[in-house]
């Protein structure tokens, strides 16, 4: 067994010995839902910190633990807090909280996060459904020894996004007047924003929104056959586009104020992906 797949195993055991909840969908959520729970019928949470070999969270606002419960039929699990490359961790660190949830169970994995609007169309507060990704410039989750058990060695990323769960969001959008705009999501490592010149260079590339996760975490849910789907809360204009310099307490307020927003846009595309079950 791989050493990966053995520490999955591990995590897996620490998991089961708290609770024998099966999700369908895996919730990752990013700067602004940090209440979300508050939208959980909540049946359990496990903090990292309790789980054997499991990556933590340095970020101040993440939170970082699991919840397990419902939103309306849909049994969800839910990360509170993610785990980001810039933190010094290796791809596969990064990404073993998405490959633990699918071995939990879940199927369909709904990524969200805050990220900088490229696109000249994107103001700060909107959001973005992420129809596509550029993810060239950080290394791959999936890089050194494969598991043939989690996926196999070079998965097809054609239909990256899942066709099915982007059409729930969209009627979710139109169902409860939320607009959102769709594009691709570029990821650099960071922590450092961009400069105004790498903005640039990720608009010619045809990016329309950049940030420092989700990209990874898209390519180890679509490797390990989950359904993948992502929305980005444009907290602000990215470096260059923006007239102001970039910090994250703007990044912070923006997705903070837009927040109930979010979480009832989330929450809306949640309930129409029951019928998907
Ligand atoms: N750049 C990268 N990551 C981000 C940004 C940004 O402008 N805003 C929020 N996350």
């Amino acid at each position: 067994m791989s050493e990966m797949y053995e520490k999955l195993r591990r995590c897996l055991e620490s998991v089961r010995n708290k609770t024998d909840f099966v999700p369908e969908t895996a919730l990752v959520l990013g700067s602004g839902l940090g209440n979300y729970a508050e939208n959980i019928c909540v049946e359990a949470t496990l903090d990292y910190a309790d789980i054997e070999g499991f990556p933590i969270s340095t970020v101040p606002g993440h939170k970082g633990r699991y919840i397990f419960g419902t939103i309306g039929r849909m049994p969800i699990v839910c990360m509170q807090g993610r785990i980001h490359y810039y933190e010094g961790y290796s791809m596969e660190e990064v990404v073993l909280p998405i490959r633990l949830m699918r071995l939990m169970g879940a199927k369909q994995l709904f990524l969200t996060n805050a990220a900088g609007g490229i696109n000249p169309a994107m103001k700060a507060g909107d959001f973005m459904m992420i129809t596509g990704q550029i993810a060239s410039f950080v290394p791959s989750p999936l890089r050194g020894a494969n598991d043939e058990r989690l996926g196999v060695r070079f998965p097809d990323m054609t239909d990256l996004y899942d066709v099915k769960l982007q059409e729930a969001i969209r009627k979710a959008s139109a169902e409860h007047h939320i607009p959102i705009q769709e594009g691709t999501y570029i990821q650099l490592g960071g922590p450092n924003y961009e400069t105004p010149q790498e903005v640039a260079m990720c608009r010619i590339l045809g990016a329309d929104a950049v940030g420092m996760s989700t990209a990874c975490e898209t390519i180890a849910g679509k490797h390990a056959g989950m359904r993948v789907c992502g929305i980005s809360c444009i907290s602000n204009l990215a470096a260059g586009i923006s007239k102001t310099p970039l910090s994250h307490q703007e990044v912070q307020e923006t997705a903070d104020r837009v927040a109930p927003l979010f979480q009832e846009l989330v929450t809306a595309s949640i309930r129409n992906m029951e019928e998907l079950l």
